[in-house]
Formats: C-alpha cells, sequence, structure tokens
C-alpha cells in the first residue's frame, strides 16, 4: 500500500523532475529535485546496483526525510525511480533516516532505517526517538514490518543513548545477519554496536564493536564493516571533530578504522586510523560488494555545513561521489574510480616529458567533462622545484588550483574561484608524497564536481564546483622546472 505521504512525493516528482533534466550534473546521483543527503541501502539487487538516498523532494534544503531511489548496471548510467519511503508511520513520523539494504534469499528487497519520532518535552526540548525499522519490497515499491520497529531501546546496551541511536548497514554474511548502528554513550561519545539476526527481522545485541572514547569527534555517524585484502575497515562519519594535522579537519569529517575483528570478543582492533576522502564535499560513505568482488564506494559529495550554498537557480541539492573501488596497500586504504567510467572515456590527448617552467597550456588540455591524468616530475636534476600547480575550469574570471608542493609533501586545493556566491572554506590542504620522484594527479571532472585521485588512489579529495560550464581552460605552471607527462580523456556519456 503506498500512503498518501509517499503518493505525494511521487506525484511532486512525476510533475516537476522533467524540468530539472538540464540542470544535472553527466554521470553524478543527485535526487533530480529537492534535497539528498546520505548514500542508503547502496547494494546489489537482482543482478542490478540500487542506491537509495535521504531526501527531500519538496525543497533545496533538509526536511522530513523521505528516501529517493535510483538503480545501475555501470555505477555511471542510473535510472531514476520513484520515492521509495516517506515518514507516514508513527514511528518514523519525523523522517526515514539512513540504513542499509540487502536482498532476501526469496527475492525480496529488505531495507533497514532509523525511524525518527520527536516528542515535546515539559520543559519545551525535543527529545528524538531513534529506533530501527524494516520496509520490504520488489525493488520499487516496498511496504514497512507491521512488527517495526525492530530494533529499539530495549536492545541498547546499558548507557546507550536513545536519541542518536541511528544508520543501520545490514549486510548478510553465511546464513546470518549482521548489522552496524551508530550510537552515543555514556562518555557523550560516539560507539558503533554491533547486532546479529538469523532472518533479518529479529535481532540479537551483539557488541561495541568499536568506540569513540572522545578521540576521533563526537557522536559517530553512518558505520560502514567489511573485510578488505586481510584487513577488517570500519568506516564512520564522526560529527563535531577537531582538526588533527592534515590528517583530519574539523566539523563533520570521516574516518576508516582499520585492522582486524576479534571473533571472541566481537571486537575491532585497530591497526590505524586515516582520513578516507580530505577534499571539502565528503561524508557518510557507503559500500557495496560488486558480483565479481570489488568493495565499491559512495560518498555524499557535500559539507553539512555548506549545504546551503548553492547558485540559487538550480532545483537540486546534493550529490553523490562518483563510486570508487576500495584496496588495502601499504597500510593505507586506497579508493580509484570504479573501472566502469574508462567506457565513457572519448578521445585520447596526451603529451609526455613536457618541460614546465612557468606557465604552459597544452593544445587540446581543456574541458569540463573529462579524466585526466597527470604526472609531474622534477626537470632539472641539480635543484628542486618549489611548485607545482595545475589550473582547470578556468575562464578569465574562474579557475580551481591544485598545487604540489615537494619541500612539504603536501597538495593545495583552492575552489575560492570556482562559482560559490558565498563566504565558506574554500580550500583544503592535505599531505601527499612522491614515489620515485613522481607526483600522480588523476582528475575526473563533472559539471559541478572535481574528484582528485593521487598516486593511483593513495590518497582522494572531492570538490562541488559551480564554475560556469564553459570555464574550461586547463594550464601548468611551475616554479622551477618540471616534466609533465599528461593524458587528457573527454568523457562522453551518450
Ligand atoms: C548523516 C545523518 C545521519 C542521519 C541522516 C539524516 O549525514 O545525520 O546520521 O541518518 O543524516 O538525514
Amino acid at each position: 500500500m503506498i500512503s498518501k505521504k509517499l503518493q505525494r512525493a511521487r506525484d511532486f516528482e512525476k510533475k516537476y523532475l522533467r524540468y530539472t533534466e538540464e540542470e544535472q550534473p553527466g554521470f553524478h546521483v543527485t535526487g533530480g529535485i529537492g534535497w539528498i543527503n546520505d548514500p542508503n541501502g547502496f547494494a546489489p539487487y537482482q543482478g542490478e546496483y540500487h542506491l537509495f538516498f535521504q531526501y527531500y523532494p519538496y525543497d533545496t534544503k533538509w526536511g522530513p526525510m523521505h528516501w529517493g531511489h535510483v538503480k545501475t548496471r555501470d555505477f555511471i548510467k542510473w535510472e531514476r525511480l520513484p520515492a521509495a519511503l516517506a515518514p507516514d508511520s508513527e514511528y518514523d513520523r519525523d523522517g526515514c533516516f539512513s540504513g542499509g539494504a540487502v536482498e532476501l534469499p526469496d527475492g525480496r528487497h529488505l531495507l533497514m532505517y532509523t525511524g525518527v519520532r520527536n516528542v515535546r518535552r515539559r520543559n519545551g526540548k525535543l527529545q528524538a526517538f531513534q529506533t530501527q525499522c524494516i520496509a520490504i519490497g520488489d525493488g520499487v515499491d516496498y511496504e514497512k514490518l507491521a512488527a517495526n520497529p525492530v530494533i529499539d531501546a530495549e536492545l541498547l546496551p546499558e548507557g546507550g543513548s536513545t536519541e542518536d541511536f541511528r544508520d543501520p548497514k545490514i549486510w548478510r554474511e553465511g546464513d546470518k545477519y549482521y548489522a552496524v548502528i551508530g550510537n552515543r554513550s555514556a562518555d557523550g561519545s560516539g560507539t558503533i554496536l554491533l547486532y546479529e539476526s538469523d532472518d533479518a527481522m529479529h535481532w540479537r545485541y551483539v557488541s561495541v564493536l568499536s568506540a569513540c572514547h572522545n578521540q576521533y569527534g563526537r557522536m559517530w555517524e553512518c558505520p560502514d564493516f567489511f573485510h578488505l585484502d586481510e584487513k577488517d575497515v570500519l568506516i564512520t562519519s564522526p560529527q563535531e571533530m577537531s582538526a588533527i594535522g592534515l590528517e583530519f579537519h574539523p566539523g563533520n569529517a570521516n574516518v576508516c578504522l582499520v585492522g582486524h575483528f576479534d571473533p571472541n570478543i566481537h571486537h575491532l582492533n585497530r591497526e590505524w586510523v586515516q582520513a578516507i576522502d580530505y577534499g571539502l564535499d565528503f561524508y557518510a560513505p557507503q559500500t557495496l560488494l560488486t558480483s565479481d568482488g570489488r568493495r565499491v564506494m559512495i560518498g555524499w559529495m557535500q559539507n553539512w555545513e555548506t549545504s546551503s550554498c548553492k547558485p540559487q537557480e538550480l532545483r537540486f541539492m546534493g550529490q553523490m561521489t562518483l563510486p570508487r573501488e576500495l584496496s588495502i596497500r601499504n597500510r593505507r586504504l586506497y579508493q580509484n574510480p570504479v573501472r566502469e567510467l574508462e567506457k565513457y572515456r572519448g578521445v585520447k590527448i596526451d603529451y609526455y616529458n613536457v618541460l614546465i617552467n612557468g606557465e604552459t597550456s597544452l593544445r587540446g588540455i581543456s574541458g569540463r567533462s573529462l579524466d585526466m591524468t597527470v604526472t609531474v616530475r622534477p626537470g632539472n636534476e641539480s635543484s628542486m622545484y618549489k611548485w607545482f600547480r595545475l589550473y582547470v575550469a578556468r575562464d578569465g574570471e574562474h579557475f580551481t588550483m591544485i598545487r604540489f608542493r615537494p619541500d612539504t609533501s603536501t597538495i593545495k586545493v583552492d575552489r575560492t574561484h570556482s562559482g560559490f556566491p558565498h563566504d565558506i572554506v574554500n580550500i583544503r590542504e592535505f599531505p601527499a608524497c612522491v614515489h620515485n620522484g613522481e607526483l600522480k594527479l588523476r582528475v575526473i571532472m563533472d559539471r559541478y564536481s572535481l574528484e582528485l585521485f593521487v598516486n593511483d588512489g593513495e590518497s582522494a579529495a572531492s570538490f562541488v564546483l559551480y564554475t560556469p560550464a564553459d570555464a574550461s581552460a586547463i594550464s601548468f605552471t611551475s616554479e622551477g622546472a618540471v616534466l609533465v607527462d599528461v593524458e587528457k580523456y573527454d568523457l562522453e556519456m551518450d
């Protein structure tokens, strides 16, 4: 049964989505219209990959959360499906918050999400109650369980908050189902709780998989937990993070904790903690396992702090990153664009060993929908260059600048001149080093974004840009001589 609230959202989509087609990016997911935040339910279902997202169709601001819905076969071309969930039940009347999805053995599609109900206290304050709920469907229409919520305060460990208890990520392993859920513990900071079930409907509390202890931010949102290249990886998005060197920026951040899961105490023993993405716009990532065994991650390419900042005329707010393949190498989480992107590469223009010392542009190297790799080496044996800069999305007024300095081993990205009519943070600096004297920058650009992958995925950084589409010049400059290779493909979606 489609509730009135869900029907209203679907009717709204039917009526208005067609007017926003012209505004859309080429290959990054948006809600089409209205607001989106976190990716939800990113999982395979019946031979395709489904993606849901936090969604408020009626405005470009956050509102009572629905789940929007798209699906894909190759992570690049997405098909839009009607809104899947609306906050239409007593236990989720104030929002269907983030969650995950899994295919059941009988072919049904199970969505697990956080139902939010706010209650006004005597002192006038709103108190939230967050519980975990289920909806089951066929890939288009979903029915909420009569037994909802399936995980509530009774299944919390002692001291666990009922107000901050959200974002279940569910998966199946053998004949059992597991879920990790973010919670706030008695010390005021985040924990990731592990739950277990035989049928995905009836759940048992297992353990605290990992706890923040006020070290990496406060509340931990949107967890995901998976095995990757002999390690166990927990990813989460901390709120109220304090900056730590150039590794973690303040505010709503993203971290991954890598180590080994101890099956006796159901706890993750950490070996290291690192940022997942160093850009200005990345939060709440989720992963899935593809049919050919790849762990693929997608994130919300936005920052909560700047989520009211966009050109006024745009009728959508929020995009997802390009899906990325994850791996572990040299004690780091690596990420690279999904290989399917390569099918959309058009003509290649390349240059090798170009000597740059001062400002240069190269014939044919320009564009705004592109996949470009720039490799930089010292151009002079006796003296090291001071810095190298790559300018993209450039015209007389605009540019986005990527700068590498070998002496400080840092990359700085500056999008001050990239179309934001707002006074916001526009610069990010992060660690990066050379390998065998070389630095490799892979830049993926779409209409409103730049994603940077350094040294074959050693680090990644995502940025929203609102630079006018015809600002498409690219140039290179350095202080001191460098030798540069450039390989550029236009990305062609038709
Ligand atoms: C993270 C988050 C989640 C929550 C959702 C609400 O961005 O705050 O914790 O489920 O957004 O839209």
